[in-house]
């Protein structure tokens, strides 16, 4: 593995020895603070965000390297109408290893194909979010000490929203995941993930519109914002963006040890009562992002300098 594009580029080995490395940072974290010393990290993210960016910055900083980039493409030559392609041959001139978000999907993919150095795509469109899979992987593994035997309720923007679509793909190597998706029928997940994903797989999994009716038998809840920025009129995501709130009254009829993980931002999706509840799992989730990062740093450089 030399860049990390799409979930499914890491196989289940790869997956477990990334997620043990990171705990391992998390238990030795002095031991990490130098093992990037003389490395630079380039974030160049052409989309908004807060937590990947900022988190991959402070991985990078932590184990002892340096950070470079951009955090919108106003401020990059992409205004000036410089390719993709340019960008990463320039940058790699710059940095060891690149960090990238944007709008178009596929466009890490293909920065990948001109890149001299390892490009993680932090982000293209709709389409796929390795490096929060690999979060959201840690902190399922953290909480409930396994990465299978469960079954998991994705409920919101499971059509645009690129989390939900790399979870699943990772997750479908693993046994005896059930999937239950809660979504109005406007959002539901795309057909290449039903045919490609769960069908080809032999995978259970049922579409529902509420998450009262599955909530007793989640064992994971995987909260959703709806993806405002990819909606083509206002109009409809006005009308879907409130259609579900996870709340205490809803949670009373949930697990005793249920696990609430969201991938955050949040807008209305969770009440913020809920964040007091020992099963809200969202903010450890956006801690364990930091260092299953540092652990994808650090195997993505000792790869490339292997080659
Ligand atoms: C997600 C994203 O960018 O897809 N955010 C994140 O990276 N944690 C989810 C979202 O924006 O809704």
């Amino acid at each position: 593995m030399k860049h990390l594009i799409d979930s499914t580029d890491l196989s289940v080995e790869e997956i477990d020895s990334i997620l043990n490395l990171a705990q391992h940072i998390i238990d030795n974290k002095e031991d990490y603070s130098e093992v990037c010393k003389g490395k630079k990290l380039a974030t160049l993210f052409f989309e908004p965000s807060t937590r990947t960016r900022l988190s991959f910055e402070a991985a990078m900083m932590e184990l002892g390297g340096n950070v470079l980039g951009f955090s919108s493409a106003d401020s990059s030559s992409a205004t000036k109408g410089e390719s993709v392609g340019d960008t990463i041959r320039v940058v790699g001139c710059y940095a060891d290893i690149i960090a990238m978000r944007h709008p178009k999907e596929g466009a890490p993919m293909f920065g990948a194909m001109v890149s001299s150095v390892p490009i993680i795509n932090a982000g293209d469109g709709g389409h796929n979010h390795p490096t929060q899979t690999l979060t959201d992987l840690l902190t399922i593994k953290r909480e409930k000490g396994r990465l299978d035997n469960f079954t998991i309720g994705l409920c919101g923007d499971l059509k645009f929203g690129r989390t939900v679509h790399s979870l699943i793909k990772a997750l479908s190597r693993y046994k005896n995941i059930k999937y239950i998706l809660i979504s109005p029928k406007e959002l539901r997940v795309p057909d290449y993930i039903i045919t490609e994903v769960f069908e080809k797989n032999n995978i259970e999994y049922r579409e529902v519109s509420t998450m009262e009716e599955v909530m007793e038998e989640l064992d994971i809840i995987y909260m959703t914002r709806v993806q405002k920025e990819r909606f083509f009129n206002e109009a409809d995501y006005v009308r879907l963006k409130d259609t579900y709130i996870l709340d205490e009254t809803k949670l009373k009829y949930a697990k005793k040890d249920l696990s609430i993980l969201h991938p955050l931002p949040r807008v209305n999706e969770i009440s913020t009562k809920v964040d007091d509840d020992p099963r809200a799992c969202y903010f450890r989730q956006a801690l364990n992002g930091k260092y299953v990062r540092m652990a994808l740093i650090i195997t993505l450089l000792e790869n490339a300098g292997r080659e």
